[in-house]
């Protein structure tokens, strides 16, 4: 019999947070859509983060209905048990397990809930739900809520309000508890510790895939469930690819290797980049290229405290990496021309970081009423400024060409600036010619 491995004290607290936002009304969390089947072929599932967040719960074609203040207050819709399907497909908790391990009130079969929601929303006098997640849930809720507005008959009361619940949860996942941040740092130091065995594993002559593999058998290891995204394996000119996911070529001596990968546990995960030579010694021009970017990065992570906004992380790369395509005679003019024109896009096309949690580009507002918001403790997030030059970009100088470099940490607010939670896995030159290879 299979057991949930989370407290589910984590769960009730997180819904009673969230219960004195939507008092009067009910909040509706449908999971994951199941992944598309390739013939009979099944790939792994994920939780919607949302629905995991609140419950713990990991099964597809599941609904949450959470109404505060109301009885039953927590009440969860989830497959049936079914023998034949759980030999094939493994355990299921059923109504029954769901009710009695997962501390909900009260748990009905999936295929109850267009008879049993109505009756349960018609007690309320909004819903908090996000549509276009999971097209076969929302099929249903509308049915759900067109049923709502018959059962109230021609008493005035139209179709239930909806409202974002994606909005109203990523505010509470932003601000991260000390539970949280104890799995986030694990997430984390498990993904450092992936990256140094990839460097130490890096050679000429080795594959990305084989990098890939490295990283991913350090994760599984070490306690993660899976990769928190794709990992990026680029060597070369394939660094200046920012989504690179072929990871299919060998490592060859000269060129620079671009690792973003990060491992998940659980359902918290690190995000980190590194780029190092393969052969672990950095060339006059790919290290200064290299210390570049790390400078900026330094900079940046070392500007970081509560109340300053996000923008301005985003405009302070943007400035100190247009200073160092100057630098680099990558560009010529006015910076604040260049900015203007949004010239120094060319090298440097993405933002400076996003919210780090529950998913890699986790939930949360960056703007609050048009306003940028001001950022508190306990908001985690990344740093990665990166500088990438294509091979034939024949307006760059000729000996800077084929460089693409990022470099990405995790960092965590504190009450006076930041922790970097991602610091296990060097990147300093000295310190990464020391374990490439090694
Ligand atoms: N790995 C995705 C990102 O860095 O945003
Ligand atoms: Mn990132
Ligand atoms: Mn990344």
């Amino acid at each position: 019999m299979r057991k949930p491995t989370i407290d589910m004290k984590i769960f009730a607290e997180r819904r009673k947070k969230v219960a004195a936002e939507i008092a009067g009304g009910a909040l509706v969390v449908a999971s994951h859509p199941e992944h598309i089947r390739n013939h009979d072929v099944h790939y792994p599932y994920r939780q919607d983060s949302n629905l995991f967040y609140l419950t713990g719960w990991e099964e597809p074609e599941s609904i949450l209905i959470y109404r505060p203040g109301l009885n039953p207050e927590t009440v969860m819709f989830v497959r049936r048990r079914d023998p034949e399907r759980e030999t094939w497909d493994g355990f299921r908790y059923g109504p029954e397990g769901c009710e009695r391990e997962f501390g909900v009130d009260k748990a009905y079969p999936i295929d109850e809930f267009k008879k049993v929601a109505p009756t349960l929303l018609k007690e309320v006098d909004k819903v908090y739900y996000r549509m276009y997640k999971n097209p076969e849930a929302d099929h249903i809720m509308q049915d759900v809520l067109e049923s709502v507005k018959a059962m109230q008959g021609r008493t005035g009361y139209g179709l239930l309000p909806i409202h974002d619940a994606d909005t109203l949860l990523g505010e509470h996942r932003l601000v991260k508890s000390e539970y949280e941040l104890t799995q986030l740092r694990e997430a984390c130091e498990i993904s450092a510790q992936a990256h140094l065995a990839a460097m130490r594993f890096t050679r000429p002559g080795v594959t990305e895939r084989q990098v890939q593999g490295v990283l991913a058998h350090q994760f599984y290891m070490r306690g993660s469930a899976r990769e928190g995204y794709h990992s990026i394996v680029a060597s070369g000119n394939s660094a200046t690819t920012l989504h690179y996911n072929f990871n299919d070529q060998v490592c060859k001596d000269g060129d620079l290797l671009l690792i973003d990968a990060g491992a998940e546990f659980n359902y918290y995960t690190g995000d980190i980049t590194r780029t190092y030579p393969v052969n672990g010694k950095f060339t006059d021009e790919q290290a200064r290229v290299y210390e570049g970017v790390l400078k900026v990065q330094k900079q940046i992570c070392d500007f970081v405290k509560p109340g300053i906004v996000f923008k301005e992380l985003h405009d302070m790369g943007t400035s100190l990496l247009t200073d160092l395509m100057l630098e680099l005679g990558l560009l010529s003019g006015r910076k604040d021309d260049l900015i203007q024109a949004l010239a120094q896009k060319k090298y440097y096309p993405h933002g400076i970081g996003h919210w780090l949690g529950m998913d890699v580009h986790d939930a949360g507002l960056y703007f609050k009423k048009g306003e940028p918001r001001p950022i508190e403790a306990n908001m985690c997030f990344t740093i990665e400024p990166g500088l990438y030059i294509p091979y034939d970009d024949t307006s760059a100088p000729q000996k800077y060409r084929g460089i693409g470099i990022r470099i990405e940490d995790n960092l965590r607010v504190t009450s006076s600036g930041s922790e970097n939670m991602t610091s296990s896995a060097p990147k300093e030159i000295s310190d990464l010619e020391k374990v490439i290879g090694h």
